[in-house]
């Protein structure tokens, strides 16, 4: 595992931004998926920057979406698709064609998971995976206790994950489900990267990095993955006093 920690938020963003912009530059059709959230904003940005400069070409990847909250699509504020059109997808210029996203407004939601199987898998796999991480230890909407073998499906959100997930709303939302990636695809994928950042996430950084890999702390599973990045700034490296 390739374990960086860096002094601070805008540190990790720009080392994070460059890593993936030299990715993209060696296999320019790579296929990506890039999570939403708010600790990739700042590699976002720096991505988009690259990319208006010309000093960065995006328009032959493939962007697939990590995760949605079910009943919310793009246009509704807070949901995942909603920031990451905002945040990468708009002012990088990433046309839709190279957008495959989950549909979580969609009647049949398993239809929905067999589709997203079948674009990453008739695109040949994930060639690089940026997660961020929650509180509880979920990577994307794969809750605590989720099968590590489960590849796209519908989670029940955890308790932590709804009143954390509020951040994303501008007044209060229900939230039930999530439709998400799985954990499969994380151990499929041929690069993953977890960024964490501030302290509310040391202590379950900890666990997540030292601790033992058990599907009760979701983005343990790192650990087992012969092509991990996980980088950090200093806050959320600290051990918890
Ligand atoms: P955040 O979300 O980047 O907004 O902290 C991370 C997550 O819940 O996976």
């Amino acid at each position: 595992m390739d374990v960086r920690v860096f002094p601070d938020y805008a540190a990790l963003s720009q080392q994070a931004a460059h890593h993936i912009a030299h990715l993209i530059r060696q296999k320019p059709n790579a296929v990506l998926c890039l999570a939403s959230g708010d600790t990739p904003i700042g590699t976002f940005q720096q991505l988009n920057a690259m990319a208006q400069a010309g000093e960065l070409d995006l328009n032959h990847c493939l962007f697939v979406g990590l995760d949605e909250w079910v009943g919310f699509g793009p246009a509704d504020v807070g949901s995942c698709a909603y920031y990451l059109y905002k945040d990468l997808f708009t002012p990088a210029r990433i046309r839709p064609e190279q957008i495959a996203y989950f549909d979580a407004k969609a009647d049949d939601l398993q239809a929905e998971c067999h589709r997203i199987d079948r674009i990453i898998a008739d695109a040949g796999g994930l060639d690089f995976l940026l997660v961020g991480i929650g509180v509880n230890g979920h990577i994307a909407l794969n809750e605590p206790g989720t099968s590590f073998t489960l590849r796209c499906h519908v989670s029940q959100l955890a308790e932590s994950t709804i009143s954390v997930g509020q951040k994303y709303f501008t007044q209060a939302t229900p939230l039930t489900q999530g439709i998400t990636l799985g954990l499969r695809h994380l151990t499929d994928a041929r690069e993953v990267m977890l960024m964490a950042s501030g302290p509310r996430k040391a202590t379950i950084m900890q666990a997540a990095l030292h601790g033992p890999v058990t599907e009760q702390v979701p983005a343990s599973i790192i650990q087992t993955h012969p092509n991990a990045r996980v980088w950090l700034d200093e806050a959320a490296a600290k051990p918890a006093a």
